[in-house]
């Protein structure tokens, strides 16, 4: 279900041609309360015309504009007379749309001075010169009629282009990222001043607007809860549209964390007054996931028990109509450019796989928003800090932290673990600077000494890592002290244990879960 009602804003169209920015241009637009949505580059001229933009920017992209197969935007796109801004690739396609010419050149990446021909319209405020982040391999050549430079580089002689008549403006430049100081008055000089598109986007409006369409449905919700941010806030909206017609569902899978189930029940008896059912099916789970080695057959079960547990809910319970998801924004747009391998290096599991004469329709309150609005969507709507701020956690729980067979006592290891490090993480007041934080556990064992006697114990992996969208992430540097204060607890109180490593592995190559 289409909930937002977007038709009724101003917007900006952000056209995605496989950036890795792409989404941040939309994030630090909507930072200005300006609404903005990604959609696939080749999206048709009647479907653009109908979302009603204020504005459109062509996002960066891998491509050159040379090549015979190179995303373009659809024709027509420069007639509808809104304003445009192409940002790096996109504006090597608005300098060849045009007619001018682009080229390989000098391959410019990092941080460049851009110096500012013109201050006015677009670079208006941004001084004489500006540091600027690059990151491309072509650049304009010579640019096509009615255009003018109006900022430019030691290589790249028009880093910044404009067409005012037509209002139609390049710059090969990324404004969208911290590197570029000041990129937002760029994005804000555009959006504002030559779109003049109003600043209506408040998460106050959204959520006024999400629960009055919510509550003209009809029939019966159905929620799984997982006890994180995202299906949280997403049943706490819908619960405010339609109250007790909304039912939720949590399934204690015996992979959680210390004492989570106690938590999460708890929070949803104490806080919400939802209609809230707890399942305990921890002997279901480990039953299934005994003597399974292999990390995507572990998913796999995971995934498939969950969906068991929650159909024969809802076959008691209903008739449901709708099954609501906590799903976000980047969860849901595909570019329509190959973003090669990434997303299947591993099987994440949300609720797909409902038997279909169930029958339900999805309901995604938060498919619009991205994780930061959430969370103050949440906050705006009473979920304790508590869980807004408490770091992510996989789906299949701990059987992707615990390597090899889950057993009892793995599971007990890397509970007791983790709780250690994420206990020291808040006491030295590391818990919110970082990503996750986390310790796993697997087969192999390790000598130590017990009193006198050398003793085999487990091998403990603690990660820590820095992130922003867990797409990247990058091990934390926590000073020693701590590392030291969590192997000596680990070692000390977790029964069996008898090595504590760090894990100082990047992502790429290596991925945040171990499994
Ligand atoms: P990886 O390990 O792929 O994890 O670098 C990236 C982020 O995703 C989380 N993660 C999952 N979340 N179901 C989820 O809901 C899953 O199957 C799953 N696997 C990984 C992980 O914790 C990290 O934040």
């Amino acid at each position: 279900m289409r909930i937002l009602k977007s038709d009724i804003m101003d917007k900006i169209i952000v056209l995605d041609f496989g950036s890795q920015y792409s989404h941040l241009i939309c994030r630090r637009i909507r930072e200005f309360s300006v609404y903005s949505e990604l959609v696939p580059y080749n999206i048709s001229l009647e479907e653009l015309k109908k979302m009603n933009p204020t504005g459109i920017v062509f996002s960066g992209g891998p491509a050159s504009v040379y090549n015979k197969d190179s995303p373009q935007p659809t024709n027509g796109i420069f007639e509808i007379g809104l304003p445009v801004l192409g940002i790096c690739y996109g504006h090597q396609l608005i300098v060849n749309k045009f007619g001018g010419k682009v080229r390989r050149s000098h391959k410019e990446y990092g941080s460049s001075l851009l110096s500012i021909d013109n201050n006015s319209d677009l670079l208006a405020g941004m001084g004489q010169s500006t540091r600027a982040w690059m990151s491309h391999g072509d650049a304009a050549e010579s640019l096509p009629e009615g255009f003018k430079v109006i900022g430019h580089t030691e290589n790249s002689f028009a880093a910044a282009i404009a067409n005012k008549q037509k209002m139609v403006y390049g710059i090969q430049f990324h404004p969208e990222v911290v590197h570029t100081e000041n990129g937002v008055q760029v994005l804000k000089n555009f959006v504002l001043d030559i779109c003049k598109a109003k600043q209506d986007w408040t998460l106050e409006n959204f959520i006024e607007s999400t629960v009055s369409d919510i509550s003209k449905i009809d029939g019966d919700v159905l929620c799984g809860i997982s006890g994180g941010v995202d299906s949280t806030v997403a049943a706490v909206l819908i619960q405010k549209a339609i109250g007790n017609r909304l039912k939720c569902v949590f399934v204690d899978n015996g992979l959680l964390r210390m004492n989570e189930e106690v938590e999460v029940e708890n929070m949803f008896e104490n806080n919400f007054g939802m209609n809230f059912t707890a399942i305990n099916a921890k002997e279901r789970f480990l039953t299934r996931l005994k003597g399974i080695t292999d990390p995507e057959q572990k998913r796999m079960i995971v995934g498939e028990e969950f969906v068991k547990v929650f159909t024969e809910f809802a076959e008691k319970n209903g008739p449901f109509k709708w099954l609501g998801q906590g799903t976000l924004y980047p969860d849901v747009i595909e570019s329509g450019v190959s973003k090669g391998p990434a997303a299947v290096i591993k099987t994440h599991h949300n609720v797909g796989g409902l038997p279909s004469w169930l029958n339900l329709q999805v309901l995604e309150p938060l498919r619009f928003l991205y994780k930061d609005e959430v969370r103050k969507v949440g906050k705006i709507l009473g979920v304790p800090d508590k869980l807004l701020n408490r770091h992510p956690f996989p789906g299949p729980g701990l059987a992707v932290r615990i390597m090899g067979e889950v057993t009892p006592e793995k599971l007990q290891i890397a509970k007791q673990a983790s709780k250690i490090v994420e206990s020291e993480l808040e006491s030295s007041g590391w818990y919110h600077k970082v990503w996750q934080a986390y310790a796993a556990v697997g087969d192999d064992r390790a000598v130590g000494v017990v009193g006198d006697e050398r003793k085999y114990g487990h091998v403990v992996l603690v990660r820590i890592v820095d992130s922003i969208d867990a797409m990247t992430a990058d091990w934390t540097r926590l000073p020693s002290e701590i590392l030291e204060r969590i192997s000596n607890r680990i070692t000390n109180e977790v029964e069996d244990v008898a090595w504590v490593s760090y894990v100082i592995s990047s992502k790429p190559p290596a991925t945040i879960e171990p499994q």
